[in-house]
């Protein structure tokens, strides 16, 4: 793959520590709880880089360097996005599958699977592309799940090798019909002290009180790890080098004007340099990068047009009002309301709550800005050409 040329701004997942800028810390930090056999909660915006980062990590694990003097043996990740599970069976057949993806080459691996997971009557399906398998089963109370995590990880913890659980989505199980998913899944994560739980999620509002509120069955169960923007100085050089080593170059003032645009924001950062890198250029001048930005805009313009008829009116001017501010300390000030029209504080802290329970705008830092940074460009852009 090294020697071809690829364009080394990754957009869709994670392809390998050389297209992963930084998180060293973040990266030490998990292998440290990990190997410690510690719980931990990664939490961030959506799209700065959780999912890369546990992938990361993953391959860390994986893989120990050649030479290595630390006393490591690889360890065996069981990774499990429970984002498009929608109940208790959806995540025992994520759960279970994820489970078959960790052995695949012992043939008798995923017999035990299926012997163990026998009175959920386990169906074994082929991805028509990858090939994996995926199990389905038949789960019909929260006493069908309990018995089927349960025996997964009474097995797991008897195979001979270090393993780590991580739940990427972990919010989601709040949103399960089954009422009780909370209680019992800590139950039974507690009883198997010897295997560490990864847990990871965006929705802030959802994840922390999971976590942080007393009376709730993960309270204090895990230590929770903020996952910030990657500093200016890291991503600065990182971007300088992959555009360096297809001999195209790029100066600071080009850079800082993409960090700004983009809050540094990591998916936003990589979709930029992503079009930029494509472009036949070995110069990434100031007229290029207005270009691209151009396009990013236009190119989301039907999905970001169609907002406009699914928000309520005041809601819309609201989130108009912060994109044009670039983020706003107090919304429900006297001057920030009489300068966008926005009738009174009180309909304001409404419109704030709904917008934030849509994930349409967020607190960051001090500021609430509008979530995706490509809309709010959209929607200063809109708001200029007025
Ligand atoms: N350290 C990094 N270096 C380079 N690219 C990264 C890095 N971290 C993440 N990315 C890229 O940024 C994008 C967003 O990252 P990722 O999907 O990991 O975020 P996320 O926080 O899991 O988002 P979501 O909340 O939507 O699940 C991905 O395309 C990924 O490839
Ligand atoms: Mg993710």
């Amino acid at each position: 793959m090294k020697n071809k040329i690829y364009n080394p701004f990754v957009t869709g997942g994670y392809i390998g520590p050389d297209y992963f800028c930084d998180r060293q810390n973040e990266t030490d930090l998990l292998l440290k709880a990990i190997s410690s056999k510690r719980n931990l909660t990664l939490i961030s915006l959506r799209r700065m880089g959780k999912t890369g980062l546990l992938k990361h990590v993953r391959h860390h694990l994986g893989h120990i360097p050649k030479g290595s003097r630390a006393v490591q043996k690889p360890v065996a990740v069981i990774y499990v996005d429970l984002m498009p599970t929608m109940n208790g069976n959806d995540m025992m057949n994520t759960i279970s599958s994820a489970l078959l993806h960790l052995k695949q080459d012992e043939k008798s691996f995923l017999g035990k699977v299926l012997a163990i997971l026998a009175t959920l009557r386990p169906k074994i399906t082929y991805d028509n592309l990858t090939g994996q398998p995926t199990v389905e089963l038949k789960v019909d109370s929260p006493s069908d799940i309990q018995f089927g995590f349960d025996h997964l990880l009474s097995f797991i913890s008897e195979i001979k090798q270090d393993m780590v659980f991580m739940f990427d989505e972990f919010q989601q199980i709040s949103q399960y019909p089954e009422k009780n998913m909370e209680n019992l899944l800590r139950t039974i994560i507690q009883s198997y002290p010897t295997i560490p739980f990864i847990f990871s999620g965006s929705s802030k509002h959802m994840l922390e009180p999971m976590f942080s509120a007393a009376g709730r069955p993960f309270y204090q169960s895990a230590e929770l790890m903020y996952l910030d923007k990657i500093p200016a100085p890291d991503y600065r050089k990182f971007i300088v080098e992959k555009f360096e080593s297809a001999g195209k170059k790029i100066d600071d003032e080009a850079i800082s004007r993409i960090f700004t645009w983009t809050r540094l924001h990591t998916f936003y950062v990589q979709d930029v340099c992503n079009l930029l890198f494509e472009a036949d250029r070995k110069v990434i001048d100031q007229d290029l990068i207005s270009q691209v930005f151009h396009r990013v805009l236009t190119s989301h313009e039907p999905l970001f047009a169609s907002y406009r008829n699914l928000i309520p009116g005041h809601q819309y001017r609201l989130l108009q009002a912060i994109a044009v501010e670039d983020g706003i300390v107090q919304p429900t000030s006297g001057a920030f309301i009489k300068d966008h029209s926005l009738t009174s504080a009180s309909s304001v802290a409404a419109s704030l709550k709904s917008l934030s329970g849509k994930e349409m705008i967020v607190q960051s830092g001090n500021k609430w800005v509008v979530y995706d940074v490509f809309f709010s460009r959209w929607l200063q852009y809109q708001y200029g050409n007025k």
